[in-house]
Order: C-alpha cells, then sequence, then structure tokens
C-alpha cells in the first residue's frame, strides 16, 4: 500500500464519504423532534427545509400524498361509527401561527370518537385544522394530482394509549380524516361560525370561544362511504409518522369569500399566514387502499382534463409536484 494510484486514492476518499454520509444522525429523531416540534416555530415559505431541522420530515412514511387511484388497491372496510358526532359542544378555535384550529371545551366528558371504517378503536377527536393556499388550490392531499382548494384534518387519538401525548410515539396512534375544500359560490352555512376570526386575527394561544357552536357531523362530507386509507404522518413541521389516514373522496364545498377570510389571519411573524399547506411527498413502499363502491367517481373520465404534453414528459422524473395543476 505505499503507494496508491490517483484513482485508487480517489476511490478510497469517496468510499469514507458515502460512510460518513450513511452514518445514523447522532442527534436521533427524539432529539429533533423536542427541538422543533414543542418550539413550534416553522415556515410554510418552504417546507422542503423542514428536514434540516428535524430529521423525522425525511422519513418515508410522510404526508401529504398524491393519491393515483389507479394504483390504490380496493378493500370493503365497515362503515365508520361516528360517536357524538351529531352532538353540539361548546366550541373554541385558536389561530396558532400555521392554521385555524377548532377545540371541544375540555371540561366535556364525552368527546367524540370515531370507530370502524377499518380502524380498531375508538379513537377520540383531539382537534380540527385547515389548509388552504394563496389562490384556488390549498389542499394538502392531491387525488390524480387534481389540487383542491383547501382541506380540513379532523385529529383523534387512539384511546388504548391514554392520552394525546403518549399515543402520538406508536404508528397507528393518530387517525386523521383529511376532507377535500372545493368552491361554491354559495357560502356554506356549516362552516359560518368558524369565519369568527375577529378574536384570533393575530396568532396567540388564546382561545376565542364561539358563540354558537355547530356538530362535526355538518363538517363531514355528505358521503362518508368512499375513502382512501394510508399510514402516514402529520403534515406540519413534526412530522411524525403516526397517523392513519382517511382522506375522503367526497370533497365539501364553501365560497371564494368564505376561503378569503382564512388569508386573512396573521402568522406568528405578523405576516399574512396566506397558504399553509406543505408539498406531497413521496409514497415509497406504501401503498394506498380504498374502501367504497365499485367505480371509483375521482376515476370518472371528467376528472382528467386534457393533458399538457409537456408536463406529462416531466412525470416519470418527477414523480412530485407534477405541473398539472397549470391545466385544471
Ligand atoms: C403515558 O405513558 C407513560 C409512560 O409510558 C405512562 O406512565 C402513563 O401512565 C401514560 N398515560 C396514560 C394516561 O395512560
Amino acid at each position: 500500500m505505499a503507494k496508491l494510484s490517483v484513482f485508487s486514492q480517489f476511490f478510497l476518499v469517496l468510499c469514507c464519504f458515502v460512510a460518513i454520509n450513511a452514518m445514523p444522525n447522532p442527534q436521533g429523531p427524539k432529539g429533533a423532534l423536542v427541538a422543533t416540534a414543542e418550539s413550534g416555530h416553522f415556515s410554510y415559505d418552504d417546507p422542503n427545509k423542514w428536514k434540516e431541522h428535524n430529521s423525522l420530515c425525511a422519513g418515508e412514511h410522510q404526508s401529504p400524498i398524491n393519491i393515483d387511484t389507479r394504483k390504490s388497491k380496493t378493500a370493503k372496510f365497515a362503515p365508520f361509527n361516528f360517536h357524538n358526532y351529531e352532538k353540539s359542544l361548546p366550541e373554541n378555535l385558536e389561530n396558532n401561527g400555521h392554521t385555524v384550529q377548532l377545540t371541544i371545551d375540555n371540561l366535556i366528558k364525552d368527546l367524540p370518537t370515531i370507530s370502524g371504517g377499518g380502524l380498531e378503536g375508538p379513537y377520540e377527536f383531539a382537534q380540527m385544522h385547515f389548509h388552504w393556499g394563496e389562490a384556488e388550490f390549498g389542499s394538502e392531499h392531491k387525488i390524480n394530482r387534481k389540487q383542491y382548494a383547501g382541506e380540513v384534518h379532523i385529529v383523534h387519538w387512539n384511546k388504548k394509549y391514554g392520552n394525546f401525548v403518549n399515543a402520538t410515539k406508536h404508528n397507528d396512534g393518530l387517525a386523521v380524516l383529511g376532507i377535500l375544500i372545493d368552491l361554491q359560490d354559495r357560502d356554506n352555512i356549516a362552516f359560518r361560525h368558524i369565519e369568527h376570526f375577529d378574536g384570533i386575527k393575530t396568532a396567540s394561544k388564546k382561545n376565542e370561544k364561539l358563540p354558537y357552536s355547530v356538530p362535526l357531523k355538518d363538517l363531514l362530507p355528505s358521503n362518508t362511504a368512499s375513502f382512501f386509507r394510508y399510514e402516514g404522518s402529520l403534515t406540519d413541521a413534526r412530522c411524525n409518522e403516526d397517523v392513519i389516514w382517511t382522506v375522503f373522496e367526497t370533497p365539501v364545498h364553501i365560497s371564494h369569500k368564505q376561503l378569503e377570510k382564512f388569508r386573512q389571519l396573521s402568522d406568528d411573524h405578523g405576516k399574512p399566514l396566506s397558504k399553509n399547506v406543505r408539498p406531497t411527498q413521496h409514497e415509497h413502499d406504501r401503498i394506498v387502499t380504498y374502501s367504497g363502491p365499485e367505480q371509483k367517481t375521482s376515476e370518472l373520465p371528467l376528472v382528467f382534463p386534457i393533458y399538457n404534453p409537456a408536463a406529462f414528459a416531466y412525470y416519470p422524473f418527477f414523480p412530485q409536484n407534477v405541473p398539472f395543476m397549470m391545466v385544471y
């Protein structure tokens, strides 16, 4: 080994470089989680940078995803049971700097729960929050690359883990219902109470009691029997892979005017909270399951517009963020 050729030396250096990069992050996912998730400071200006502060965000079971209905497998799950979803319970709103979050007064004993729908449960309601965009594209999940105007997430935790924080340590710890929001001309009165933003224009820990409440049931889509199921993560910068996702195939509808109110809130730097959408993540080894009637309505021909051939050409190389939205 006295004299290595230039090529061997180069090869040696290359090997070391690869080995160093393959070493596990000494800080580990736990350390990163404490550093970012609990400080709660993150921005939607560049969600691709979250992984620089939190290695969990670079995981292989991240959310949201684009759901390709031609690749999903079909199953027949039992219908969902929505327990206490029809009850009017005292509700609070909070602007936490990233979203508008609705919670139910914690003095309530018998909180809404969900079970069935292929979930082992029950899962208890924790909170509900919203995602929206600067223009008409603000959903986090996409179906066949179609991005909707916004998305509601109803977050539940698995009661067998005792409390929310304990549940977040298990990959079946949370069950989130994702409801896509489409636009319509008239207001959706079920959402009217959620636009009580006067007291929460700026981000703070302050809860605003809603003057009246609407049962969670009224915020669900008309059809909850058709949905997509996959295992993923929280879509904020915590990135914990502890969520069993349900994305309903049928959207709910609100008006432009209603959606506009969300964009008038401010984030924790006092800047407009004009968007809070994480881009779709790679599905890696995951398979999405579809439960519902034979014909996926999302697969009906009308959903596919004329392809932009230029955009289509990129598809095999950039499976995420294909500029299909340009043609919708
Ligand atoms: C949460 O987990 C801790 C540690 O495992 C346990 O001691 C505690 O009892 C759990 N809390 C509940 C409410 O189950």
